[in-house]
């Protein structure tokens, strides 16, 4: 496979990465996964603006001449993957220096990496719905950048694994925010309910995406905090991401959604998905 790595397109085995580097040794930095369909990515410019977001957050500066748009594609064509679905990973870190917390006092050139892989839609998942667990978020209170610290992430999620269900939704002070790695809404008579943006979410781009789609098919839709004890009177939840991009929720911990089947506004957002990707 031929990745980017530091302004190189280059076989994965030969990346090597400094030991010094501060994403290894402080998580220090940011990554993004963009969609693409058949060759086409999607929503890119989206992912990018977020990515610059989450960087000038962290300030690391990336070079002016990287494109990730065209990294992307040029990924694409060297992995041979231009007529199928992918995914892109992009991370940037601070760079390579002497091991103390504080930036480093020289200019060092952040590390860039990219790699595309072949990617299924989850369409089973899609089709038959899938079970949560609720576990406390115990995160820090800028989820809003997509750092690539991810420790409270992938610990929730290997619980929602071990309990046999897809994802983790975290819970904080009683609402319900988001889960270990995708956006979350419900369906309260017939009216959509999503957590507001803020500091305690990932702005996800499939949330807004779906928000755009609630609008074209005239569906209400409420930002506002949904509250634990409220989850239950749900009639339908979903989960909103690059990789699942509408799936519903049929199970939370040991309860069932609804009549425990994907409900009808799900459907409708899915046919709409569908039609948008296609
Ligand atoms: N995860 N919330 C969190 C915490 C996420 O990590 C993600 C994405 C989302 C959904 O965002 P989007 O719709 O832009 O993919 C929400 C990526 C895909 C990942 O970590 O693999």
């Amino acid at each position: 496979m031929i990745v980017f790595f530091n302004q190189q397109f280059i076989p994965k085995a030969e990346v090597r990465i400094d030991p010094d580097d501060r994403g290894f040794l402080f998580d220090d930095g940011a990554y993004e996964v963009i969609r693409c369909y058949r060759g086409k990515l999607f929503k890119a410019d989206e992912h990018l603006a977020r990515l610059n977001r989450s960087l000038d957050f962290l300030r690391i500066d990336l070079p002016e001449d990287v494109n990730f748009r065209v990294i992307g594609n040029r990924l694409l064509e060297e992995n041979k993957l231009k007529d199928q679905d992918a995914n892109i990973y992009i991370q940037v870190t601070r760079g390579s220096a002497q091991r103390k917390h504080a930036f480093p006092d020289e200019n060092i050139p952040p590390t860039l990496y990219a790699s595309v892989s072949s990617f299924e839609r989850p369409v089973e998942k899609q089709k038959q719905g899938v079970k949560v667990v609720l576990v406390p978020d115990n995160r820090w209170t800028r989820c809003d950048i997509k750092s690539i610290s991810l420790l409270p992430n992938v610990l929730a999620n290997q619980r929602a694994k071990e309990e046999n269900a897809e994802e983790a939704i975290f819970v904080r002070d009683d609402v319900v925010l988001e889960g270990s790695h995708s956006s979350f809404c419900g369906v309260f008579n017939n009216c959509l309910a999503t957590a507001p943006k803020s500091n305690y979410i990932l702005p996800g781009i499939t949330r807004e995406v779906v928000l755009q789609l609630c609008g074209e098919l005239n569906i209400t839709v409420d930002e506002s905090p949904i509250s634990e004890k409220r989850l239950k009177e749900a009639d339908e939840l979903m989960l909103l991401s690059t990789s699942l991009e509408v799936t519903p929720i049929v199970q939370v911990d040991d309860w069932n959604v609804g009549n425990g089947e994907p409900g009808a506004i799900t459907r409708k957002l899915q046919l709409a998905f569908e039609k948008l990707i296609n």
